[in-house]
Parts: C-alpha cells; sequence; structure tokens
C-alpha cells in the first residue's frame, strides 16, 4: 500500500530578473524511488487494487525504455510485495536490456519484462483485453499510469500552500497530471500544460479526465519527445549550479527551460506568481547520459 504522506513538500523560490515570483514544488522529494507525479498516480490505482485482497495480486503495465512509469510501477511492486509485469516497447531490447538502466532497475525490483514490437505496442488496447483474459485477477494501468484513479491522486499535489499562486505549471506526457491540477486547483488560477511530445489529441484527452476548461497546452517539445539538444543540456546543468535543483532532460528540463522563457518574453502579466511542479523522474538522467556520452556531447551533471 501506499501511505498518505504527511511532512511538507518544500516549495522553493527560484529568483528571476522580472516582475513575477517563479517558485517549483519538490514532489521529486517526495520518494526516492516513486517520485513526483508517479506516486500520486499510482496512488488509489495501487491502494484500491490491494483493498479488494485479489488472492494472486498482479499489476501490468506498459511503457517505452526508459520510462519513469516503469520504474515507479517495479518500485511499488517490490514494497507492497506484489508481483509486477512491465509490456515495454521494442523487441529489440530483448537481448539489450543489461545495458538499460531503467529496465535493470525494474528487473532488480522483480519486475518481469515481456517486449513487444512498436507495432503490438501501438494496440495496447488489444493487448490489454489479452492480458486480462489471460490473468484475470491481476491489475493493469495504462501507459504513464493515467486514468481517472490517476487524476484523483493528483488532487493531493495541491494544498493550502498551492492557493496562493496565479498559474499552475506542469508537464504533460499523456495528460493525466495536468487533468488532475486543472480539476482540483481553485476557480481563479491557471494552468498550463507544457506538452514534451508531439500529440495532437493531448488536448481531448485532457478534457475528457477534466470538467474543466481552465488549462491550456504549450509546445515544450524541443525538437520531439525524447530528443534532448544541447541548449536543453546547458539549460538544466546552469540551473542545477545556480539553484542547486536537479532536472530531467525529458520532462521537468524542458517546461522549465520554456517557463523561463515565457518569463523574459513577457507572457505573465507583472507581479504573477508562477508554481511549476517537479514532477521527479530523475531516474532517466542515467539514461539519457549514456545515450549523450555515445554522441560524444556533454552530460547532464
Ligand atoms: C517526470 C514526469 N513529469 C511529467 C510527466 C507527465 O505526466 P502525464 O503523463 O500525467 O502527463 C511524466 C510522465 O508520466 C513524468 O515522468
Amino acid at each position: 500500500m501506499l501511505k498518505i504522506l504527511s511532512e511538507k513538500i518544500p516549495i522553493q523560490e527560484i529568483p528571476v530578473q522580472k516582475n513575477v515570483k517563479l517558485f517549483i514544488k519538490r514532489e521529486d522529494l517526495i520518494h526516492p524511488q516513486i517520485s513526483g507525479n508517479k506516486y500520486w498516480k499510482l496512488f488509489f490505482n495501487i491502494n484500491n487494487y490491494l483493498e479488494t485482497q485479489p488472492k494472486n495480486p498482479l499489476i501490468i503495465t506498459f511503457g517505452g525504455a526508459f520510462s519513469n512509469h516503469i520504474s515507479a510501477v517495479s518500485a511499488t511492486g517490490n514494497l507492497a510485495k506484489v508481483k509486477t509485469l512491465g509490456i515495454i516497447r521494442g523487441e529489440e531490447l530483448e537481448n539489450k536490456w543489461t545495458h538499460n538502466p531503467t529496465l535493470v532497475f525494474a528487473k532488480r525490483n522483480g519486475m518481469n519484462l515481456k517486449f513487444v514490437t512498436r507495432e503490438e505496442y501501438r494496440h495496447k488496447d488489444k493487448l490489454t483485453e489479452f492480458l486480462q483474459q489471460e490473468f484475470p485477477e491481476a491489475l493493469i494501468i495504462p501507459e504513464g499510469g493515467t486514468n481517472i484513479n490517476a487524476v484523483q491522486g493528483i488532487k493531493m499535489m495541491l494544498n493550502n500552500d498551492t492557493k496562493d499562486f496565479d498559474y499552475l505549471c506542469t508537464a504533460v506526457g499523456t495528460g493525466g497530471t495536468l487533468a488532475g491540477i486543472s480539476e482540483f486547483c481553485e476557480e481563479n488560477q491557471k494552468v498550463i500544460g507544457f506538452k514534451v511530445v508531439d500529440d495532437s489529441s493531448l488536448e481531448n484527452k485532457t478534457s475528457e479526465l477534466t470538467s474543466k476548461q481552465n488549462f491550456h497546452l504549450t509546445d515544450a517539445a524541443f525538437g520531439g519527445y525524447g530528443k534532448i539538444n544541447d541548449e536543453n543540456v546547458r539549460f538544466i546543468n546552469d540551473f542545477k549550479m545556480k539553484f542547486d535543483i536537479p532536472l530531467e532532460p525529458i520532462y521537468t528540463g524542458k517546461m522549465m527551460q520554456k517557463v523561463f522563457e515565457m518569463i523574459y518574453a513577457d507572457y505573465f502579466p507583472e507581479g504573477s506568481k508562477i508554481l511549476c511542479f517537479h514532477t521527479g523522474g530523475l531516474q532517466g538522467i542515467e539514461g539519457a547520459n549514456l545515450m549523450l556520452e555515445k554522441q560524444n556531447r556533454d552530460l547532464i551533471l
């Protein structure tokens, strides 16, 4: 079972030379292995399932080779002593997973890995149906953990400390985190989702998960999902040196870089108070650095 965490999650100010105030809420600090939004997206999914006391509990989920979600589900399974099965995109990884730190971590947590082709992965609905027939008692969590239970869990990221901000910002992969913030924030707050994937259906997908229309999506893909350019690396390393806060290159680094661009382009009205959620995922830095090293490029510090 995942616990409701009682400690206060710190909100840190990031000084900027503009007439706005910028803050970051360190959800990345809530758990060393199930960090950021993952903890809250899994919270009701896993707890509701375990409350039904399945005889042979099994959690099945989907993800790519460096998935923060796969990493978090495997760690949760290990903690809760529940078997986990990860359906991984890319059959070519079957013989190479030992070179991938995320998959090594998942295996170490006892997760079974099943590698499927990109074509099979694209038809996850079919796979889900098939898996549910094969394992009728299993909990099958969709890719990225996004579903209605995840949206309810994101409510826990909002509290008295977050009420006083004009803008709430989060990185967007599947839209669950954005939908939760949108659903449960204050009426007067504006929510900005920073899209790190080039997916034109995200607006609709998010709208299906929230009853509110207070959110706005902006592009922060910087060339595409998972692509990391030299400017991204420089930004993350500068940010760490100046503010002593680590960011990863797939979600939070791109969101913060875009937030800075918007601040210096005077997007936010003077006096605005902006809160960005640090949604964790720092485990991804190791895999990103392996790729950067192969390309002989600067690494993330
Ligand atoms: C670190 C991090 N931030 C943000 C997100 C985006 O969350 P969502 O998929 O709910 O849009 C993810 C993806 O799950 C993530 O791993």
